[in-house]
């Protein structure tokens, strides 16, 4: 099938209780790896490309390349979706060159500007039937090339105003997520009885009086990687150096994606399986220097950690159908 909007994915998450995962894609391995799991467990999904990703790759070869992933799984609902459109131009540009769903982020800015950007871009995406998401609150961490050191949450009076005001058809909200591999400051975490770094927990209140406000509105959750600690691990003991990397954990997740949650943003995990996995065979085969000798098992721990989190965090699994 061809390439589709958010719409139908977010209906049916909403109803039951699921998320769509939305995977930032950046070459050929990393769409192949998120596809092939998606395909293997027939599970609808949102590849997604940051303004970063269309700089390094380039447009028209991401845009290709995701095509290529239709072709090859014709049977999956797949979404191509600009993540942080910094402005209207970078979000027509998209849209006018075959992306069927686009984020404006104006969170940064004042609401009444957040909002006139947005609407903006929603009237112009809409008349293509590309979907829009919209963002309030701010994240912790690098969020459309800006470095926040530390996040604001969404205020939930404020969404109405937004959501009527714009017209989006989601909305991205801060509850305690960010961005990157470092989610939180080991003071601001306890430990567990073996020693490990328990972070606070997602504010679920925020999320459940914006759903109060949105009846069958979905949210969406950036900066979710739950920083797998086996692949900490890996790259820590072949070089690397990624003290006190720590993310969401993935039980907060699932809660999440079975309240209003319907989008999950999930990049950072996909760089370190990828990183991990190079890291260790580069120190095991130091003599080797095909790349296809050591993209070849990145592509396929990527393809396993998609599979993990359409099973056991997004619960998406099996969905592809419904999402049609
Ligand atoms: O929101 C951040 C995403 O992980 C994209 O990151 O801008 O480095 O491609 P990037
Ligand atoms: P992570 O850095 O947690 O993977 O978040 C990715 C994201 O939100 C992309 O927009
Ligand atoms: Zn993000």
């Amino acid at each position: 099938m061809a390439l589709v909007n958010s719409k139908k994915m977010f209906e049916q998450a909403y109803k039951n209780g699921y998320a769509i995962g939305a995977f930032n894609v950046n070459n050929m391995e990393i769409v192949q790896g998120i596809t092939e799991a998606c395909k293997e467990e027939n599970a609808p999904v949102i590849l997604q490309v940051s303004k970063g990703a269309r700089a390094y790759a380039n447009h028209t070869y991401l845009v290709k390349l995701v095509e290529a992933a239709v072709i090859e799984c014709p049977d999956i609902p797949v979404v191509l979706h600009l993540d942080h459109g910094p402005d209207f131009e970078t979000c027509k540009s998209c849209i006018d060159g075959g992306f069927t769903s686009v984020m404006i982020d104006y969170s940064s800015h004042p609401l009444e500007e957040n909002i006139e950007e947005t609407a903006k871009v929603v009237e112009y995406a809409h008349k293509y039937n590309v979907t829009v998401e919209g963002e309030l609150g701010t994240l912790a961490g690098i969020e459309d090339e800006v470095s926040h050191a530390v996040g604001s949450y969404t205020r939930p009076e404020d969404v109405e105003k937004f959501v009527k005001g714009t017209g989006v058809d989601s909305l991205a909200i801060a509850i305690g997520t960010s961005h990157g591999a470092y989610k939180f400051k080991p003071e601001q975490c306890t430990r567990n009885a073996q020693g490990i770094l328990v972070p606070p927990a997602l504010r679920f209140d925020i999320l459940k009086e914006v759903s109060k406000r949105l009846p069958n509105f979905p949210i969406v959750l950036h900066g979710s990687s739950s920083v797998p600690q086996n692949y900490v691990k890996m790259i820590n003991e072949n070089g690397g150096k990624m003290p006190n990397a720590i993310g969401v954990p993935e039980e907060q997740l699932r809660e999440a994606a079975k309240l209003s949650v319907c989008k999950i943003n999930i990049d950072s995990d996909l760089r370190l399986a990828m990183t991990g996995t190079i890291r260790q065979f580069f120190n095991e085969h130091p003599d080797k220097f095909d790349p296809r000798e050591y993209l070849k098992p990145a592509r396929a721990n990527i393809k396993e950690l998609v599979r993990h989190k359409l099973r056991d965090v997004l619960g998406c699994a099996g969905k592809a159908d419904e999402c049609k």
